[in-house]
């Protein structure tokens, strides 16, 4: 959470750390800021609120200078306001501070230091660490940060700028990711690489417990200690076009849209003579046979395409696989075997702090960790035993699409692998499934291609929904009677709608959605429901059909929209029986179907039918994934709601 950009060099920052902050606003969009430097002078501009009112600030101030920092905030102490808002100072104003993380230790420090008659100008945890440079710095800018970041407890990636060094930019980190971008006559710092890949692709990713300190013509890293470090700067290897929205009005609909060529990008990648190959995967086949037993450990979305991966694993490898989520694993007992617990761990960016912190409790009990991890060079993936990418390219919209189903896919991938390693798939087997996974581009396309029913399914339910909200604003007729200027009332309204939107869910109930599955589906019905919380804002929950007798059927009356994850399958005819029983109580029904399905066709069975290509159950999530990420989207572009960046959200969850 929170994105930072620096720049030193001979050309002006402020449109270089602008463009940073907007390539890395899918890490928070609560408030921003950036300082710069000129010659011996630094200024500020912070605003709360989107990057467009700091960019609109800034314009305004005209500030200039070619060394400078940015920050792009995720609230954690302290509300978004401007003056929580980063760069943070001190007292001389002569050091400005910009942080992700979180200083657990905030309170001691602030209490200590403000006996020091330290004044402080803001509810954050950071705005210790700059008084603890002002306190340290005698002279040397990089003693200083060492001895600051020795008093830190917690996670930290830092930068930091000063009027007294206005030629130099220092960054620190620990627990939190950042990395050097290395230019000619120009470096740079940033959270992510997205950040300054229009600038230069060479980085080097800094260490924990490390500091770097920049200048226009030289990079160099130290430890805590001062000692240097020789840090080599790798290659970074990604296509600048793949992070922005190719004509697509949200990177959300884009991603969406991108999931045939990534499957198709995964597949060639990895089988070679129908087989299954990872060759970035630095795991002897010797240690692997020795596995008795998986844990998978994630979060959100990456959690639920594990879950999927019990099912698969455990058909294919015949060993117990346990999921969990990384915020409940890391504080448990956790129960590995020395070299004989598999832990995999799945995360988009790599950088999730509970799956991080999870990673690190299983290591330290000598488990086997093994990654399926988007962001090359991430945290996740650089302190793990063995990392398999998936290949999604860069995933912009908060909201996870393309990254599940390349998730999916891996992990379907790695179980046939460790299906040949352990010895329990037969070839058939895996020729069978590999020819069914084949198919999954074109399935993909299919389901794209026809999402003109998804769209009116949408529409209905946006219909049902304003006709609900319009029924609401009688009772405020009178209410807006009372206002005499017509101008006022008409405000009146239009904010009482608004609200009524964002906390629609809460406050009017009455359409909650409910996602029911089964087997290899129950996870994308969790899935489904998490989608359309995150960028709609309504009320929706999945579950796993078996379980709605044992409490969920309480919310059924025609309110509710029960939508049915149902093709084809083994278990086809029990969930025709939940279907049945949800109609018996007046639910109104969405089934999910494979195309052709007469049956299920029938009015008794379903208000609302979206169908899929016939597919085999046990890949069936693949496809699943596609109609239920499109109904979210179509209904929050419907409500209106902020798709790619939905209130209180972050890309990049890098606290606990
Ligand atoms: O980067 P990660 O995959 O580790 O992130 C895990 C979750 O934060 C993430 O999947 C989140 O739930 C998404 N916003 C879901 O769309």
């Amino acid at each position: 959470m929170c994105g930072i950009v620096g720049y030193i060099g001979g050309r002006e920052a402020v449109p270089i750390l602008i463009e940073g902050l907007k390539n890395l606003e899918y890490r928070g969009y609560d408030s921003a800021g950036i300082a710069v430097a000129d010659s011996d002078k630094v200024f500020m501009v912070k605003r709360s609120g989107k990057l467009k009112n700091l960019e609109a600030a800034i314009n305004e101030s005209g500030i200039s200078g070619s060394l400078g920092i940015g920050h792009t905030r995720w609230a954690t102490h302290g509300a978004p306001t401007e003056a929580n808002a980063h760069p943070h100072f001190g007292k001389t104003r002569e050091f400005f501070v910009v942080h992700n993380g979180i200083i657990e230790n905030h309170q001691q420090l602030k209490e200590s230091l403000k006996r020091e008659k330290c004044r402080f100008n803001s509810e954050t945890d950071t705005e210790v660490i700059v008084h603890l440079l002002e306190k340290f710095y005698t002279g040397d800018l990089k003693q200083a940060v060492c001895r600051t970041v020795k008093k830190l407890k917690g996670s930290f990636a830092l930068g930091v700028i000063s009027s007294r060094h206005p030629d130099l930019l220092l960054a620190a980190r620990r627990d939190s990711p950042l990395i050097i971008g290395l230019g000619k006559g120009e470096n740079y710092i940033a959270s992510d690489v997205p950040a300054i890949l229009s600038q230069t692709r060479s980085v080097i990713y800094l260490e924990n417990d490390e500091i770097a300190v920049l200048g226009r013509d030289n990079a160099e890293v130290f430890t805590v200690n001062g000692d240097c470090c020789n840090r080599r700067p790798v290659t970074v290897k990604m296509d600048p076009d793949s992070a922005s929205k190719g004509g697509y009005s949200h990177f959300m609909i884009k991603e969406i849209n991108e999931q045939p060529e990534v499957m198709r990008r995964i597949l060639s990648a990895r089988i070679k003579n129908n087989r299954v190959r990872f060759e970035e995967l630095k795991l002897n086949e010797k240690r692997l046979k020795n596995i008795d037993n998986i844990q998978i450990v994630a979060c959100g979305t990456a959690y639920h395409a594990g879950l999927c991966g019990k099912y698969v694993l455990e058909k294919l490898l015949k060993i117990p696989v346990n999921v969990d989520t990384s915020s409940e694993f890391r504080y448990r007992e956790q129960i590995i075997k020395k070299n004989k617990t598999l832990v995999i761990t799945v995360s988009q960016s790599g950088e999730t702090a509970d799956t991080l912190a999870a990673l690190r409790a299983s290591q330290q009990k000598g488990a086997l960790i093994l990654s399926v991890v988007n962001v090359v060079g991430s945290s996740i993936a650089r302190e793990s035993d063995g990392v398999v990418y998936i290949y999604a390219g860069p995933e912009i919209a908060v909201a996870s699409t393309k990254a599940y189903t390349a998730q999916l896919m891996t992990i379907y991938l790695l179980a046939l692998y460790l299906g040949e390693v352990f010895g329990t798939v037969s070839e058939r087997i895996r020729r069978e499934m590999l020819r069914m996974l084949a198919r999954t581009p074109l399935k993909m396309k299919e389901v794209l291609a026809n999402n003109g029913r998804i769209k009116r399914v949408a529409r209905d339910y946006v219909k049902r929904y304003n006709i609900r909200l319009a029924e609401q604003f009688k009772f405020l007729e009178d209410e807006v009677a009372q206002f005499k200027d017509s101008r006022k009332a008409l405000e009146f309204a239009e904010q009482w709608a608004r609200r009524s939107h964002l906390t629609y869910g809460r406050r009017f109930g009455d359409f909650p959605f409910l996602y029911l599955g089964r087997n290899v589906n129950f996870p994308s019905a969790l899935e489904g429901a998490l989608k359309l919380k995150e960028i709609t804002y309504i009320s929706a929950e999945g579950y796993a059909a078996g379980e709605m007798k044992h409490g969920p059927i309480a919310l059924i009356d025609e309110f509710p929209l029960v939508i049915c994850i149902n093709p084809r399958s083994s278990l086809y005819d029990k969930m025709l029986s939940n279907i049945q029983e949800i109609k018996a109580r007046r639910g109104t029904v969405l089934s999910i179907a494979t195309k052709g399905d007469r049956e299920i066709r029938k009015k008794a069975y379903s208000d609302y039918i979206i169908e899929i290509p016939p597919v085999n159950e046990f890949v069936s999530p693949l496809i699943v994934a596609l109609p239920l990420q499109l109904l979210a989207y179509y209904i929050a572009a419907g409500i209106g709601c902020d798709i790619d960046q939905p209130r209180n959200l972050a890309k990049s969850v890098t606290v606990e």
